[in-house]
């Protein structure tokens, strides 16, 4: 969590509004006791496992394990950053946050500068396509379907058919050539000097999900070449992590649970002008793991439409398996021959696209046809290509029942032994790519000790019992780190006379602790009084006796290898500490 913006300024927020209220704008809470509950929008469920805590002002989700206070949900559910989600909440609570410089700097700085620079070239362009300079561009663009609602929604526009048209214009507004190059806007000559990137074409801007340009793809209106000039990368456009017209699409993703991927600019906006809002455009690369990790918080079903060609290419195919391995379900639509989803829309109609879109093929069940239309699965040789190219995929399957379901379909779609691909299967290497925190989901919270965890929680629950555990225990003697961490700041939060609340504590923990908090709270907790009474003590004591047995095996341990170095003085003095310890256990119990 970063340090800029002062803790008690958070917990001041926090203390302000209400989680319930804020959930509640956003998805369907039903009541359930003294909590409330809904389907979590994390993960794909059909029973309510996402829990709302009015009490603690936390929620989690027992199928995913995703949790946190409000601030968390704010930047998980609307993709906010931190300081965003911050900037937020106060607004909603009436905190004014203090002007830190550090905390400028870094939700501003050069990004900030080049994200208002791409704003003013859009306004321009977007100003010049609707000026009597832009007829023949608007006149193009409406030939080629699209309606002017969608020209202003997409703020598409017009760079004029002049080397300096952007500069000069954002040269009057004193922005330096310096920042207009870094901005991929102009390039610059070899014998010095600037000319605009982008001249007589059709400007599409390219925006991420909070609405900002990060850069922008742009269209001869002839059948020049290159088609497309594109933004450079740039510090704000980093090509691979966002997907046109995402930031119209999501919320209808997000409903659907599904999402049409396409790959061109007006593969977008034809479709989605006619009625397909769940849909994004890849810009004709092919799709990063960081674009299918994006498109997972919104979606588990992916449908990639293609055309003809691009469809049957083993690279394109080959290419989806980063879905199958974010454990994402994707099919597949190959258009008709010569058709891309911008022409089949507007030659067979949008309730087509939606129909194929409905009967789009597995991966699995397409490859498969393509292989069999490719090879002769009569020839052994050809057989045995067919089934190793497909193994490539059910190998990326991570649900073992998937897997061999997968394995079995094969077995009978290729008429061989189900044994032979399981010999096989074992041979094809998977490259594991590295796990970010999302899909380690959901993970060890389960193992951690009982005991621990039933204590951590009864102080959670009940502050009054810090100080009395605090007495007993320290830190260390709790085994598991994330646990052994929440205490330790339960411990000084105690110690400087502050509450010890759940939605708090947050602030300082990393998700993996948080999310052992937040489940905590909603485990059943101490009937009465005495029961909790009863319950603390008997924790204690098995920690104590806990702790005690590891630093026995410790002891025991470096006894034995200052026995076998020979080292006496270190053993007499190890054992002098075994005794001692061995005593106070018989003292105390
Ligand atoms: P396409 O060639 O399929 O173009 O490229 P398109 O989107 O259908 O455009 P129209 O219908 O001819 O106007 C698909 C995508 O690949 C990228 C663009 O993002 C384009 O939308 N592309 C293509 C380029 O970046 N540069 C190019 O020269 C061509
Ligand atoms: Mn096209």
């Amino acid at each position: 969590m970063p340090g800029h913006i002062p803790e008690n300024i958070l917990d001041d927020i926090l203390s302000r509004v209400d989680i319930v209220e804020i959930i509640a704008g956003s998805l369907p809470l039903k009541r359930a006791g003294r909590n409330f509950k809904a389907c979590c929008p994390f993960h794909h469920e059909k029973t309510a496992s996402f829990m709302v805590s009015p009490d603690r002002q936390i929620y989690h989700c027992f199928g995913c394990g995703e949790s946190g206070n409000a601030f968390k949900f704010l930047m998980r559910y609307e993709r906010m950053d931190f300081p965003e989600a911050v900037e937020t909440l106060a607004q909603k609570a009436g905190v004014i946050l203090p002007k830190d410089e550090s905390y400028e700097h870094q939700s501003g700085g050069q990004s900030t500068h080049l994200y208002k620079i791409n704003e003013l070239a859009a306004n321009f362009y977007a100003h010049h396509l609707n000026s009597s300079e832009g007829l023949k561009a608007k006149d193009y663009l409406l030939k080629r379907g699209i309606k002017q609602e969608t020209i202003s929604a997409l703020k598409l526009g017009l760079a004029p058919d002049k080397w300096d048209g952007l500069i000069s214009y954002l040269r009057s507004k004193s922005i330096s050539l310096n920042l207009l190059e870094k901005a991929g806007l102009v390039i610059n000559k070899d014998g010095g000097g600037y000319y605009d990137r982008f001249r007589n074409r059709v400007i599409f801007p390219i925006f991420d999900l909070k609405e900002r340009i990060l850069g922008f793809g742009a269209r001869v209106l002839d059948n020049n070449l290159p088609k497309y000039v594109n933004s450079p990368e740039t510090p704000v456009y980093i090509k691979g992590k966002n997907l046109y017209g995402f930031n119209l699409a999501k919320d209808s993703i997000r409903d659907s649970d599904c999402v049409a991927i396409v790959e061109g600019y007006l593969d977008f906006l034809v479709p989605y002008q006619e009625g397909v809002k769940n849909i994004v455009a890849s810009l004709g690369t092919a799709l990063t793991i960081e674009q299918a990790r994006l498109l997972k918080r919104y979606a588990h079903n992916v449908v990639m439409i293609y055309d003809a060609d691009t469809a049957g290419e083993m690279a394109t195919l080959r290419s989806l398996d980063i879905f199958i391995e974010e454990e994402m379900n994707v099919r597949i639509v190959s258009l008709p021959k010569g058709l891309d989803p911008d022409l089949f829309v507007r030659k067979h109609g949008v309730e087509a696209f939606k129909e194929m879109i409905v009967k789009a093929q597995n991966i699995f069940d397409y490859k498969l046809g393509v292989l069999k239309s490719r090879y002769n699965i009569k020839e052994i040789d050809d057989l045995a290509k067919v089934s190793s190219l497909m193994l490539e995929t059910i190998a990326k399957f991570k649900n073992a029942v998937l897997k061999s379901e997968y394995l079995k379909k094969l077995a009978q779609g290729l008429n061989i032994k189900e044994e032979a691909l399981l010999e096989e299967i074992k041979k094809v290497k998977t490259v594991k790519v590295s796990l970010n925190q999302h899909s380690a989901g959901i993970r060890k919270v389960s193992n951690v000790n009982p005991t621990e965890k039933l204590l951590m929680s009864l102080m959670l629950e009940e502050n009054g019992l810090i100080n009395r555990i605090k007495e007993a225990l320290g830190p260390n003697d709790f085994q598991d780190e994330r646990i052994s961490r929440v205490v330790s700041i339960m411990f000084d939060l105690v110690g400087e006379g502050k509450k010890v609340e759940p939605q708090i504590l947050m602030n300082h923990l990393g998700d993996d602790i948080s999310e052992l908090v937040c489940e905590s709270v909603f485990l059943p907790q101490a009937q009465s009084d005495a029961h909790r009474e009863k319950v603390v003590t008997d924790c204690i004591q098995r920690m104590k006796n806990e702790s005690m047995k590891l630093e026995r095996a410790r002891l025991h341990e470096q006894i034995k290898i200052a026995q076998s170095s020979g080292d006496k003085e270190r053993l007499e003095m190890l054992t002098q500490e075994f005794h001692s310890l061995i005593k106070t256990k018989a003292g105390k119990s």
